[in-house]
Parts: structure tokens; C-alpha cells; sequence
């Protein structure tokens, strides 16, 4: 009698606050009894397992869907739930093989039918965690300005356990798992949202950089298949190409790491290389693939990502962008002004088209040189008079400009036409504003990861502030692309 339940929640609000403040934070699901922390503002569940451990034998293998039931789930803490990675700065990145949780955060008081905003983090494909990007004050916000939502943020393995590569691993059907992990965050919210209060018709799937590029690989999952498990996008700074070209599984060099990992570890003499690694101490496993991305000396992407494998891509996402293979929902696309400054070294001496010519040689070889030389052409010398920081050389922002265009800013603006075109909505932006709390050299401009200040925490900036989001973010040049018939 959902009709009389109304009339006595209407005329004893109070009581209404009172049963959730005590019990809301507690969720029944078939498979489990989550209980989550409450402060009366925010609820928060931490850990949420969405498939089976991937151990054992299920250590490089697709994930699987939780069937046990879980009993009581206490999810109150925080714990290291990290997934083993490598970054080229951190080194090896120790977690726990058992990583396949997500984070939800929902209003205490009010979690009735809401939209649902799903997060999958960045990390190069290499490392990351659901925690990294903190969305409390985000739920906080939009809970205070009747525009309430939930929260959930996902991992997903990373670097070799989650993108293993070469043969053995394409006969042991072990390609894109990460991505695999992805997907069955989304199928798990799909399934249980509505148990947490959320609307699983209204669910918007975001990330950032690489996790951005993830939400497109999302959208031409197995051909462009719609299975509902996301109404809208949001892709800040990535697209479907971009920074690094996807190899095909006979790519000699991840072969190369593949076999370098089975013979640093012992496997070689085992009668399945494979199955060797799968039985392997983690530690042992881990200190063997980040040791080859050492010596491959090379950014993590270039050493574990994903593959056009033939069944999670069915080619390159290029080709499927172009052919509309892909599930097109209302987007909203965009990059910051300086994107990908940062990587543009400030110590060769940029000076002549010879000199950014022998660089590119080096830093994006797929580029063919012809198309920088066409880059040069459209990008003069002389409008580039001002010089960048020092010892950089007179023409190092032409090459954090032609790197942009190359690399960032059409890749984002061709997906963007391209979604349009297949009929959705998209609104395109470009985040100008730096957070006053943010500690980046002030020469980077508004370089990536910028505009996350504003709506995360994050160790460094614990509190985004809701007065500098109103004030910082009126410069935000966006506008509506509006859509056409397919
Ligand atoms: C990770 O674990 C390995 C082996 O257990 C250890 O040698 C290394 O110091 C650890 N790294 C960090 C950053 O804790
Ligand atoms: C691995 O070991 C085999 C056999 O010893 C050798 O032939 C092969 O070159 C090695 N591969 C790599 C990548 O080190």
C-alpha cells in the first residue's frame, strides 16, 4: 500500500529523518547486507565487491559475477582495496589482487529514485584507484542545490593483470580485462542501484584522461552493442583516439614483454607459461612486470593497455569512431586550454622546424613526419614569438600547440562531430580556470587534471569550495552542438 505509506512519511517528516539517519546506511540486496558509514549528510559504502576475486585461477582471466551470497558486507572504512600498478614515477605500486570494488556515496536523507553518476578513474591504463578522485563534495553540492545524485566510483586491474598481452595471453581469452572489469561495474550498478536508492534508468558513465578514453571503449563495446547500462557521458579530456595508437595482438613488441615476464619469473620451462604465471606468488609476478616496463623505458601505456583484439574492438577505434559503432547517449566532451603542456620537455631548445621535427621523430614515431610538417605549416614560426619557460627555446609553445591539436584537441573535437552526428546531444567545452589552491608551475597554464580540482577532493586539494566553483567557472567556454538526424 504504497499510497498510505506516503501519507504518514508526509505528515511525520521528522520521524522519516530519524529511521533513515539510523538505518539508511544499511542496504539488502539478494547477494548481501551492505553497511555503510553515515554522518547524516552523506552515506558511504566502501568496497563494494561487484565480481569475484580475480585470484587463483581467475588471475588473468575475465572477471566473473558475484553468485554466493555475501552475508553481511561491513563497508564502513576505507581499506587499501588498490589494484597492482606501475607508474613511471612511483615505481611499482603495491595493492591487493583482490581490487574489484567500487565507492558509493548517496545523501543521507534523501535516496529515492535518483540519477547516478558513475566515475572510472584515469592511470594511463597503468594505475589508479576508485579513491583517487574523492566525489563527497559533489554529492554534498547537488544535494544542496535539489539536484541529487549518487556517487559511484569503480576499479578496475590495471597494467599487466589487467591488460596482459601477446599470444598466450589471446589463446587464454585474457585480452582488454580491465575494460571487462569496467563493464561489470556497470552491469553490477545496473542490477542494484535501485536497491541504494539509485535510478538504473539514468545513469551518466565519466572519467578523466584515461578514464575518458575508457567510457568511449565503452560505448563500441562488442561492435557499438547497447545493453542500457548508461544513459549520457561525460569525457573530460580523452576521446576514442588520441594520445596512444592501439596495437593488434601480433604486435612484436608487447610479445616481447609477455616473454620477458615468463622467463624473469622461471616459467619458461613450465608446460603452460601461462598457467605458471597464473600460480605465481603476486609479489614475485608484479616485481617481474614492472621490471620490463623498466627496461622497455617508455610510458605505461606503451608496454600494458588494451588491444583490438577483434571482439572488444572490432577495429580500430578510429575506424569504428567513423563507422558509428558505438552507442551514442547525450555528451558532454571537452579538454583545458593547455591540456598536454606538462609533456612537452622544457630542456631541448625548441628553435627550428628541425629541431620539433627530430623531437617528434622521437616522442610520437606513428606520427608520419609528413603530417607534423603539415602541422609546421599551419602553425607559423613567426606567430610563435614568445618564448615558454627558460631554456625551453623560442619555439616551445608551437610545439605544446601542435602536440595539443595533434594529440587532444581533434581527437576531442572529432568525437565530439561524430556522436553529434549520429544523433545524440553534445555539449563541447573548454575548462579555462585555475583553482586558486592549485600548485602547478604557473607556466603550465591550465594544463590537464586543472578542472578536477574544482569538483573533487584529492590529497593535495581537500577542499574544492562551492563559492570558487560559481565564481571560477563563469570564463567556461561552452556551447551546444546540436544534433543531427543520423
Ligand atoms: C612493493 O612490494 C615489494 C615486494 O614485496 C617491495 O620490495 C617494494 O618495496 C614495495 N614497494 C612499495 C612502494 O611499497
Ligand atoms: C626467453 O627465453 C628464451 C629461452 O631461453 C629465449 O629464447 C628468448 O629470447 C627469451 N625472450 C626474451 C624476451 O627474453
Amino acid at each position: 500500500m504504497p499510497g498510505s505509506l506516503q501519507v504518514i512519511v508526509g505528515l511525520v517528516p521528522g520521524l522519516l529523518f530519524l529511521v533513515s539517519s539510523s538505518y539508511g546506511r544499511i542496504v539488502h540486496t539478494p547477494l548481501a547486507t551492505y553497511v555503510g558509514a553515515s554522518d547524516g549528510t552523506l552515506d558511504i559504502f566502501h568496497g563494494i565487491p561487484f565480481a569475484e576475486p580475480p585470484v587463483g585461477n581467475l588471475r588473468l582471466q575475465p572477471p566473473q559475477a558475484i553468485t554466493t551470497k555475501l552475508g553481511l558486507l561491513k563497508l564502513e572504512q576505507a581499506t587499501n582495496g588498490r589494484c597492482y600498478g606501475i607508474d613511471a614515477v612511483q615505481g611499482l605500486i603495491n595493492g591487493t589482487e583482490d581490487c574489484l570494488k567500487l565507492d558509493l556515496i548517496r545523501p543521507s536523507t534523501h535516496h529515492h529514485n535518483l540519477p547516478v553518476y558513475v566515475l572510472i578513474h584515469g592511470g594511463e591504463f597503468n594505475n589508479g584507484d576508485k579513491s583517487d578522485l574523492d566525489g563527497s563534495e559533489l554529492v554534498k553540492t547537488g544535494f544542496a542545490e535539489n539536484q541529487a545524485f549518487i556517487y559511484v566510483s569503480i576499479n578496475y586491474r590495471v597494467s599487466f593483470l589487467g591488460f596482459p598481452s601477446g599470444r598466450e595471453a589471446q589463446s587464454h581469452n585474457a585480452f582488454n580485462l580491465g575494460l571487462q572489469d569496467q563493464r561489470m561495474a556497470l552491469q553490477w550498478v545496473k542490477a542494484n542501484i535501485g536497491a541504494f536508492g539509485g535510478d538504473p534508468s539514468k545513469i551518466t558513465l565519466g572519467g578523466q584522461a584515461t578514464g575518458a578514453d575508457s567510457v568511449v571503449y565503452q560505448m563500441m563495446a562488442y561492435g557499438g552493442v547497447d545493453e542500457g547500462l548508461f544513459q549520457s557521458v561525460i569525457l573530460q579530456s580523452g576521446a576514442a583516439t588520441g594520445l596512444t595508437p592501439i596495437p593488434k595482438p601480433d604486435y612484436a613488441a608487447w610479445q616481447n614483454h609477455y616473454d620477458s615476464i615468463v622467463n624473469m619469473t622461471g616459467c619458461t620451462s613450465a608446460p603452460d607459461g601461462f598457467a605458471c604465471l597464473q600460480s605465481l606468488p603476486i609479489d614475485k609476478l608484479a616485481n617481474a612486470f614492472f621490471v620490463v616496463f623498466e627496461q622497455a623505458y617508455s610510458i605505461p601505456q606503451h608496454v600494458y593497455a588494451v588491444v583490438v583484439d577483434g571482439v572488444w574492438f572490432q577495429d580500430y577505434p578510429s575506424v569504428l569512431m567513423s563507422a558509428g559503432q558505438f552507442v551514442a547517449v547525450p555528451t558532454v566532451i571537452g579538454h583545458t586550454t593547455n591540456e598536454l603542456i606538462n609533456r612537452i620537455p622544457t630542456y631541448v631548445g625548441f628553435s627550428s622546424d628541425a629541431s620539433i621535427l627530430g623531437f617528434t621523430g622521437a616522442y610520437v614515431p606513428y606520427v608520419p613526419q609528413q603530417t607534423v610538417t603539415e602541422m609546421l605549416a599551419l602553425f607559423p614560426a613567426s606567430q610563435y614569438s614568445d618564448s615558454g619557460p627558460p631554456g625551453s627555446g623560442s619555439q616551445w609553445t608551437r610545439v605544446v600547440d601542435i602536440d595539443n591539436y595533434l594529440q587532444s584537441f581533434c581527437p576531442i573535437n572529432t568525437a565530439a562531430s561524430q556522436i553529434s552526428s549520429k544523433g545524440a546531444d553534445v555539449w563541447k567545452y573548454r575548462w579555462d580556470a585555475r583553482h586558486s589552491t592549485y600548485t602547478a608551475n604557473t607556466y603550465l597554464g591550465v594544463d590537464q587534471g586543472s578542472d578536477l580540482t574544482f569538483i573533487y577532493s584529492t590529497p593535495s586539494h581537500p577542499n574544492p569550495g562551492t563559492n570558487e566553483h560559481t565564481e571560477q567557472t563563469a570564463p567556461m567556454n561552452t556551447y551546444h552542438m546540436p544534433s543531427q538526424s543520423p
